[in-house]
């Protein structure tokens, strides 16, 4: 089916993704949680594709929470090497393809050669401006919050900011997402219905979907399900829906 100018419109400019349930699709299959992630990332670059192709500008994808310190020492070092040969690996195609590519989250707590290479993509890709895919690691919305409302505070202590001046507008401008729309669609695969400290306030109005389908399966055809999920939503914004004034 051919797409038309309204299908285009009510396409979401922003998608969030909590990419979820690794862990137990390997468990299903006998193996290590970490052969999930490793298949997890398969799925990443599924889904960056067919989310361009979809007409979405841009994507965040869940990576690494501020909370998954608790699992265990094993894990999480898989976790960071596979989110480093991942950008290694497909820096240059991205970039390629016109996507500008942004880390969120603390960067304090990063490896050294990880911190390095997610700032080569950051640098190599600012000129890109076709689509936008966010990778959240070591990402907490309220960690984001806190950051925040710290540079706030440094520029009204030197002076650059008067307390009564900080709104929406310049909030958004402290987060890591400073410049990018809100989400319009937050998904969470693999039947887990909570926001577990993503995007919190970018999230404020955004519509979510939930899928019981685990992140290692998440591909083209589901994405299009939640697409046409969102194409079904009435967004009223606090107000009342259009015809009914
Ligand atoms: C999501 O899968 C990936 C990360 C949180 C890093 P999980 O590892 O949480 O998988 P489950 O939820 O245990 O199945
Ligand atoms: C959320 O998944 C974090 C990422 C997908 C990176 P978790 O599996 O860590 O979330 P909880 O602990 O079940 O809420
Ligand atoms: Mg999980």
């Amino acid at each position: 089916m051919s797409e038309t100018a309204s299908d285009r419109t009510s396409v979401p400019q922003h998608v969030a993704i909590i990419m979820d349930g690794n862990g137990r699709w390997a468990q299903q299959r006998g193996r290590p949680r970490t052969f999930g992630h490793s298949k997890g990332v398969e799925a990443v670059r599924r889904v960056v594709e067919a989310a361009g192709d979809r007409g979405v500008r841009t994507l965040t994808l869940f990576s690494f929470s501020t909370e998954n310190w608790n699992r265990p020492a094993d894990e999480v070092g898989a976790l960071f090497e596979l989110m480093k040969r991942y950008v290694a690996a497909d820096l240059a195609s991205l970039k390629k393809k016109g996507v500008r590519i942004r880390i969120i989250g603390r960067r304090d707590d990063l490896t050294p050669d990880l911190a390095e290479i997610v700032t080569k993509a950051e640098t190599d890709t600012a000129e890109n401006t076709d689509f936008n895919l966010n990778i959240a690691f070591n990402y907490g919305g309220r960690d984001e919050l806190i950051r925040a409302a710290q540079s706030l505070a440094e520029a009204v202590r030197a002076g650059d900011l008067n307390p009564s001046d900080i709104d929406e507008g310049r909030l958004s401008a402290a987060l890591d997402t400073a410049g990018l729309p809100d989400v319009d669609l937050m998904i969470r695969t693999s039947g887990e219905q909570r926001i577990s400290n993503f995007l919190l306030w970018q999230a404020a109005y955004a519509e979510f979907y939930f899928t019981d389908v685990l992140w290692p399966d998440f591909d083209d055809v589901e994405l299009g399900r939640a697409l046409d999920s969102f194409q079904q939503r009435d967004r009223r914004y606090g107000g009342v829906d259009a015809g009914a004034a």
